[in-house]
């Protein structure tokens, strides 16, 4: 390591991530390639967001071409990629609109926002183990404690349930309900489409919105362009972030069309929500996130299910549950050049290019099966 990789790895960053000793600096496909010139199958996937690898070229060329061509205009103008990527989000969703902004946490607050807007309500009902973001709004609606109590108090109006208590949670002050198809950062839990079914006919019965939080589980991630099309319960409004733009910073709201629009001009804003080099990105990534590659992360999904114990999840958003602690396992496969993540103590988490071949992943198993 050099002297400068060492003071930019030690200082001048606020403590809030455990960091590993690594400095990775390129990457290729489904690998990552360190400062000593080490190369390392990536499984993390930058925590599911490199959906098509690093460097794709599609993404790659179209931010490119954007770069060469306009950065940033304000949102007091329409911009092509803008306008091309509501387009193509809207054709996937079955026909919405979309608030872009710069990351997961910001579409929820947008999602928030929306949701009060419309229905002139306050009160959000979330699931406990729930991950939706830090700041102030989505960690209000975040329902794990021990995250929100350092920073308490939060937003009023959250409730969290589980989904035998959500019917008890839902009522005439509920402006939405947000709900992770597959929950992410609580550990990998897919909530079965009998509660997806259940929190849509309590929204429709109490005139509440239907949320879902589709930052992690969407873009393919799930082997479908939106997880809710694998579970068949339609939400009024979704939010996506994380693998939209392959690596770009960008988050979305979409409402669907059948709800209410809700916001006005001054309601909501982000300076550079819709940058044109990230919606160039964006556009790519939706067009080659097609069926093909979706039968493909289906296909991987049941080659690592069948060849690894104790594995839940959906699509290429996979957890292996573990007798023991999941950090020394992390370690293990680092060492051997392989990159995990974990999703809770005892749980590793899968979360590979959604374009990770059939050999990678047999690798990938082996070096797993051997550490573990
Ligand atoms: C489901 C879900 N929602 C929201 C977020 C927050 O996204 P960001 O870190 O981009 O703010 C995350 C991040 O992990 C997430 O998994």
């Amino acid at each position: 390591m050099t002297e400068t990789t060492q003071v930019l790895s030690h200082h001048n960053l606020l403590p809030t991530y455990a960091r590993q000793e690594i400095t990775f600096v390129e990457g290729d496909g489904s690998w990552l390639i360190d400062s000593n010139g080490a190369r390392y199958l990536d499984l993390l996937g930058g925590i599911a967001v490199v959906g098509l690898g690093h460097l794709h070229p599609a993404p790659l060329r179209a931010a490119h071409e954007q770069l060469d061509r306009l950065w940033h205009t304000s949102n007091l103008f329409y911009t092509e990629p803008m306008e091309q990527l509501a387009a193509k989000l809207s054709d996937r969703f079955g026909g919405a609109d979309a608030f872009f902004c710069n990351s997961g946490a910001e579409a929820i607050e947008a999602a928030l926002k929306w949701a009060r807007k419309a229905t002139g309500r306050s009160g959000l009902v979330a699931l406990e183990g729930s991950f939706h973001g830090r700041t102030l709004g989505a960690l209000s609606v975040t329902g794990q404690p021990p995250k929100r109590a350092p920073f308490e108090p939060l937003l009023p109006g959250a409730a969290f349930a589980t989904p035998d208590t959500l019917a008890g949670h839902v009522g005439g002050d509920t402006a939405a309900i947000l709900l992770e198809p597959v929950q992410g950062e609580g550990g990998v839990h897919l909530l079965s489409a009998e509660t997806l079914a259940e929190a849509r006919a309590l929204a429709d019965r109490h005139g509440a919105l239907l949320v879902f939080d589709e930052v992690q589980t969407g873009v393919g991630r799930c082997g479908a362009f939106f997880a809710w099309e694998r579970l068949g319960v339609k939400p009024d409004a979704l939010t996506l972030a994380k693998g939209l733009a392959n690596g770009l910073p960008i988050g979305a709201l979409l409402v669907g069309h059948d709800a209410p629009t809700a916001f006005e001009p001054g309601d909501h804003a982000s300076t550079f929500g819709g940058n044109p080099v990230a919606c160039a990105a964006a556009c790519a990534v939706v067009d080659t996130v097609d069926d093909d590659l979706l039968a493909h992360v289906r296909s991987l999904s049941d080659r690592f299910a069948a060849a690894l114990p104790n594995t839940r999840g959906l699509g290429l958003l996979l957890a292996v549950e573990l007798d023991g602690p999941a950090a020394p396992v992390v370690d293990a496969a680092l060492a051997r050049g392989l990159v995990v993540g974990t999703a809770g103590p005892t749980t590793l988490r899968l979360t590979p290019p959604l374009t990770l071949s059939a050999d990678d992943a047999d690798l990938a198993i082996t070096t797993l099966k051997e550490i573990l």
